[in-house]
This record gives structure tokens, sequence and C-alpha cells, in this order.
């Protein structure tokens, strides 16, 4: 597949790894200069372009930048993504880190104002794993107790395809539904980066309650914030167990 990556921090560098890897053409971007990128370029084979690039001639489009930079990146892009690229949202709503948003706030799904902003509709996933997991913690297909990536998108081809990319990254994937159905994967949620395999995922699923997703996510959010943030790969499995009880996740026998 030909991938464009947009936000080439812990989770985009990440997908530039795991799909160069597996042999797919992959162009990235970020935010402050390429230059940064020549490293990450010459590790994997990926391409470090211009914004203004890395939308063009690509069957998939990953945004994975902080969720308040969503508004911005429409405006810079317009209408320059192709009607057929299929739009990957992998982003989350932090009021500490993106301020205040009202729409989310009242209960807008978090995707469905991505989706709204880009004025094209994307399909969710790679929101619900940690960057810890995405390095670390992929499997070969078929093995056991491969981690499941939950998938929530409005458009069925679409979802397939991705599904495809995620096996190539080291995961196993669910379809959970539209997106508008897309809140049982944000943070808060008993499948919100805790780690679970497909049974364990299908399990907890309906056990996500709407209304306590806000609260759940700040509790867990303070193992985080007493973090070294630099030091993300050492402590994302304690993050796991934490979300886990926080988020009330039933990890069954
Ligand atoms: N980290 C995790 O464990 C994790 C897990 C799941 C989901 N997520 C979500 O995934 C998204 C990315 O997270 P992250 O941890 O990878 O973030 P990050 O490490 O802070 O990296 C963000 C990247 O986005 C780029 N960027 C920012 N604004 C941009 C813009 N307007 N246009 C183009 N690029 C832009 C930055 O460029 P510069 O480097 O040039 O500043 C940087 O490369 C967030 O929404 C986050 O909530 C994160």
């Amino acid at each position: 597949m030909k991938i464009g990556i947009i936000g080439a921090g812990q989770i985009g560098a990440s997908l530039t790894r795991h799909y160069a890897k597996a042999g797919h053409k992959v162009k990235v971007t970020n935010a402050s200069g390429i230059e940064k990128l020549r490293g990450l370029e010459s590790e994997t084979g990926a391409k470090a372009v211009l914004q203004g690039d890395v939308v063009n001639d690509v069957d998939a489009l990953i945004i994975s930048i902080p969720f308040i930079e969503i508004p911005r990146l429409a405006k810079a892009l317009g209408h320059s993504i192709a009607a057929n690229t299929i739009i990957i949202d992998t982003t989350n709503y932090y009021p500490i880190r993106d301020g205040r948003i009202e729409e989310i706030e009242k209960g807008m799904v978090e995707s469905v104002w991505v989706s709204n902003h880009l004025s094209r509709t994307v399909v969710k996933v790679y929101n619900s794993i940690l960057a810890g997991s995405l390095v670390q913690a992929g499997l070969p297909k078929g093995s056991k107790n491969r981690i499941a990536l939950p998938v929530s998108g409005d458009i069925e081809k679409s979802k397939e395809a991705i599904a495809s990319l995620v096996n190539d990254s080291g995961f196993d994937s669910l379809d959970i539904g539209k997106l508008s159905d897309s809140w049982r994967q944000q943070p808060g949620a008993p499948i919100y980066c805790t780690d679970l395999n497909l049974s364990q995922l299908k399990h907890n699923l309906d056990r996500a309650q709407i209304d306590t997703l806000p609260a759940r996510r700040d509790l867990a959010l303070q193992f985080i914030l007493k973090q070294d943030s630099a030091r993300w790969l050492d402590w994302w499995k304690e993050c796991v167990s934490n979300n886990r009880v926080v988020n009330e996740t039933d990890l069954g026998k």
C-alpha cells in the first residue's frame, strides 16, 4: 500500500517503522520541519516529505497529531486529499493537553468531531494502544494473546483494508461499528490502552459506559502525569495495568 503519515511522534514514527518493515511505501511529515526526520528516513526507507506532498498518491493517510491541531491541519489540507484515500484517525482528546472543546464536552464523539473538521469520514484505529505497546508488544498473526485493536468507521471496505494494515503492524483487529460507535474505544473505556486479545476485546466492548469515560480518563491520567514522559518505553506496562484497574477492564480467565 502507499501510505502517508502526518505526525512523526510516538505513534506516527512507530507506524512508519512497522509499515516500512512490512514492505509498504511510506511518506511521513511533521510540524517543525522535515530535516528532523532524516534519521527516521534513513532507518526505515520511508520518505520525509512536506505536508503538501504527504497526501499525494496515497491509498491511506494516517493522522497522528495532537487533537487540538486537527482544525489547523484541516485548513492547511483543504480539499487536497483524494476521494479514494482512506483517512485513519489515531487521535484522542485530553483537555489537559488540548484545552476544553465544548462540542466534545457536550458529548460529541471524538472522531466525529475530527471527521467534521476534515469534511471527510475517517476510520478510527490505533488511538487505543499505547506507543510502548505499539513498539514492543506486536506479535505474528496466530500468536496466542496477540493484542487486538478496535476499528470504527462508516465504510466497510475501508475498515477491511485497514484491518490488513493493523495485521501488518503486529496486531489483530475487531470492527466495532460505525464512527458514531467509536466512543467505546475512547479514553476511559475498558478497551482503551488495556492490551486485550480478541476475545477479551469482545467481552469488554459492551461494558463501556459513555457517562463514566471522562472521569476514568482523568483518573488514569494521574499515573501518566507522575512519569517521565521522555522515558515512555520504561513505564508503558505499568500504565496498561493501571488502565485495566481504573477502566474496570475484565480480563476473564
Ligand atoms: N503516545 C501514545 O501512547 C498514544 C497512543 C494512542 C493515541 N495517541 C494519540 O495519537 C496522536 C499522536 O500522539 P503522539 O504521542 O504520537 O504525539 P507526539 O509524540 O506529540 O507527536 C505529535 C506529532 O505531530 C506532529 N504535528 C503536530 N501538529 C502538526 C500539524 N499541524 N501538522 C503536521 N504535524 C503535526 C508533531 O510534529 P513535530 O515533531 O514537528 O512537532 C509530531 O511529529 C495524539 O492525538 C495522541 O493522543 C497517542
